[in-house]
């Protein structure tokens, strides 16, 4: 393969136009304020309405990610979207997504990773701008949860939000771009995190499980592997790093990864308090947030880590 890096050129984000406060989920299930704060850093997350979908979210956020690079629809040839919960069993959310945005060429595919979808669409990406098989991509992570959220199980329902967001990618020669990718899958832990339908199955969507403990004991260790491979692979060190951008799903989560890696707290974004866990769209909504408040500057060197269903986990190391 060439010596060409994908770069970033931009990204987007779209939340959806519904705010829901921990206070909300008071006489929805029995919990509290305190409880949801103290053991998850969730504060706020957004629920999509009726006229809100996986595919409509992830078209907003593509739309700004072009912007923000300064391109247009046209310009792009390659749209991969991470999401478990795709607007239709198919065609795929992606080519939905090329249809609203009025491309015409190119080829666009999801990818099911759940929350590590966005960390396995970007290495996809990057690996067929590099090949040349295309020039310049869309990688979206967009989920809609609320939908398949069972509303009356406390464990479950208050952890995740609705979201979308999206970069642009373009292979190009120099410093910046992708530095080292890692992904790992491990199918033996399916009943941890899991739905409990599907098309082939019940025929049915089905409903959100999880034995969230279980899930908080493998996760630290699964993150911290692949970001040190990612280092090592680089030859880099938690040091060097500007900025640590973890999937959101518990802040006790990142922390505690934070600390093992020797990553100072005021390098990690944190978006879990305001969006919960919005499953493949976290990386990409922290990111923007990151980008857009001046956080992240050309040169930063940047580690985006995910873990979650399957199990699935991965680490992207980044020149921006
Ligand atoms: O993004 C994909 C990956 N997913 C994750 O990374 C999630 C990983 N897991 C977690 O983040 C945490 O395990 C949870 C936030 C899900 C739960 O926190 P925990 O500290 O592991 O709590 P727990 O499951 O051990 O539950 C403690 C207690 C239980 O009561 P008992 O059995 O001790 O009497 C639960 O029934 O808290 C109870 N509980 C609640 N209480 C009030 C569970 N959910 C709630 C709730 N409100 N919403």
């Amino acid at each position: 393969m060439s010596d060409l890096r994908s770069v970033i050129l931009g990204t987007g984000s779209v939340l959806p136009k519904r705010m829901m406060s921990n206070l909300d989920f008071e006489g929805v299930v029995e919990t509290s304020d305190e409880w949801i704060q103290q053991r998850t850093g969730i504060r706020t997350r957004y629920i999509a309405s009726e006229d809100e979908t996986t595919v409509s979210l992830a078209e907003g956020a593509a739309r700004r990610a072009l912007e923000a690079a300064g391109l247009v629809p046209d310009d792009i040839d390659l749209i991969v979207l991470a999401t478990a919960t795709p607007n239709n069993t198919f065609p795929a959310s992606a080519v939905q997504v090329q249809h609203r945005l009025g491309i015409h060429g190119g080829f666009a595919f999801d990818v099911a990773a759940v929350c590590s979808g966005f960390v396995y669409a970007l290495t996809t990406a990057d690996l067929y701008l590099k090949s040349g098989m295309a020039r310049r991509a869309l990688v979206i992570g967009a989920e809609t949860f609320s939908r398949i959220l069972d509303w009356e199980d406390r464990t479950t329902c208050v952890l995740f939000g609705d979201g979308a967001g999206a970069v642009v990618l373009q292979a190009e020669s120099g410093d910046h771009g992708i530095i080292a990718s890692r992904l790992r899958a491990d199918g033996s832990h399916e009943e941890k995190l899991y739905v409990d339908g599907g098309p082939s199955t019940t025929g049915s969507v089905g409903k959100l499980r999880m034995e969230g403990r279980e899930v908080f004991k493998h996760a630290v260790g699964m993150i911290t592997d692949v970001i040190e491979d990612c280092f090592a692979a680089a030859g880099v060190a938690a040091d060097d790093l500007d900025w640590f951008v973890p999937h959101q799903a518990n802040r006790r989560i990142i922390e505690a990864s934070a600390k093992k890696l020797g990553i100072p707290m005021e390098k990690v974004v944190v978006t879990v308090d305001r969006h919960g866990n919005t499953s493949a769209a976290s990386i990409p909504l922290a990111l923007d947030a990151a980008v857009r408040d001046g956080r992240v500057r050309r040169g930063d060197l940047v580690m985006l880590e995910a873990m979650g269903g399957g199990f699935t986990w991965g680490a992207v190391l980044l020149r921006w």
